[in-house]
């Protein structure tokens, strides 16, 4: 199935959006790709585009589903049975205005886009490390502005706000310090991190939003999911490795909100984290 000089590129909620584009452009690129949610049906499509590429190329399904950690585990386990290296992880799957708790109890938002996302990278971390030089992209996002800090009192409770919008600036806030906190964790490995804003986009992870909230995104004008994939696909072909732990939009380091530059709450959310996940 794969030759030993194959690059093997796995990348979470594919099947639509900006995940569908980077799966399909990282095939073109040359990568054996592996699709990981929560539906099939709704990935063959995206296996059959990719599989009808020029070359051949091929591209497989995993079962993921963020909002639960036994379906985490499940997810790396498959992985692990397939026996195959693992040069780039693009944890790209997110929802925005998602309501309620996790599986496991914990916030929707905060649970998919943070700490299921946490939890896989964990379980393949050997993987690319045997692997290297490897990449782990994390798709964060500009919304990490809008919150005053990681409400640590929200992340085992509910969904509070109405539209879900400061629930989604804590999780995005989440995928940029652990981008962060992984890099200097890796120090000495070869595998490079990189969390990244892809300008504001027209996918369907603004279906949750209240019908009221939707006409104002449309006012600051959308990008396709085309253009929405570039700066995940620059991080993950062609950003330097020394570039490690930064944070991207438009396609060049940027500097995140003081929030995001917090080493010490990036550490307290690492530890806190792999509490949550044990
Ligand atoms: N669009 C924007 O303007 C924008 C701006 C900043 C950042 N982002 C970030 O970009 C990333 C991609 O978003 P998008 O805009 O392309 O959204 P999208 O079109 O809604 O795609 C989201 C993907 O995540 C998957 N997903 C949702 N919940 C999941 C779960 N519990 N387990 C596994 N997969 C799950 C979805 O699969 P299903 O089909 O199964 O739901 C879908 O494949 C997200 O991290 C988002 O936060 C987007």
């Amino acid at each position: 199935m794969t030759t030993s000089t194959e690059r093997i590129a796995l990348i979470t909620g594919a099947n639509v959006g900006i995940g569908r584009t980077t799966a399909i452009e990282l095939a073109k690129a040359g990568y054996l790709v592996i699709i990981a949610g929560r539906s099939l049906a709704r990935t063959q499509p995206i296996l059959d585009d990719i599989q009808a590429l020029p070359g051949k190329r091929t591209a497989l399904f995993l079962p993921l589903d963020l909002s639960s950690l036994a379906s985490v585990r499940a997810c790396a386990a498959a992985f692990a049975a397939l026996n195959l290296p693992l040069h780039l992880l693009v944890n790209n799957a997110g929802v925005a205005g998602a309501r309620g708790l996790t599986v496991d109890g914990f916030e929707m938002t905060f649970g998919v886009n943070h700490l299921g996302h946490f939890l896989l990278t964990q379980l393949l971390l050997p993987h690319l490390i045997a692997s290297a030089p490897a990449r782990v992209v994390t798709v964060a996002s500009r919304a990490h502005k809008r919150t005053s800090g990681i409400h640590w009192e929200d992340v085992r409770r509910t969904t509070q706000s109405i539209t879900g919008i400061r629930e989604y600036a804590n999780s995005k806030l989440a995928n940029l310090l652990f981008s962060a906190e992984l890099a200097k964790r890796l120090k000495g490995t070869q595998v490079s991190t990189y969390s990244l804003h892809p300008g504001v986009v027209d996918t369907e992870i603004w279906r949750a939003l209240p019908n009221w909230a939707r006409p104002l995104l449309r006012l600051r004008g959308l990008l396709t999911a085309e253009q929405g994939a570039l700066t995940t696909l620059h991080c993950a072909l062609q950003a330097p490795q020394s570039e490690t732990g930064l944070y991207y939009a438009d396609c060049q380091p940027t500097a995140p909100a003081p929030l995001g530059q917090d080493a010490e709450l990036a550490r307290a959310l690492w530890e806190r984290s792999e509490a949550w996940v044990r």
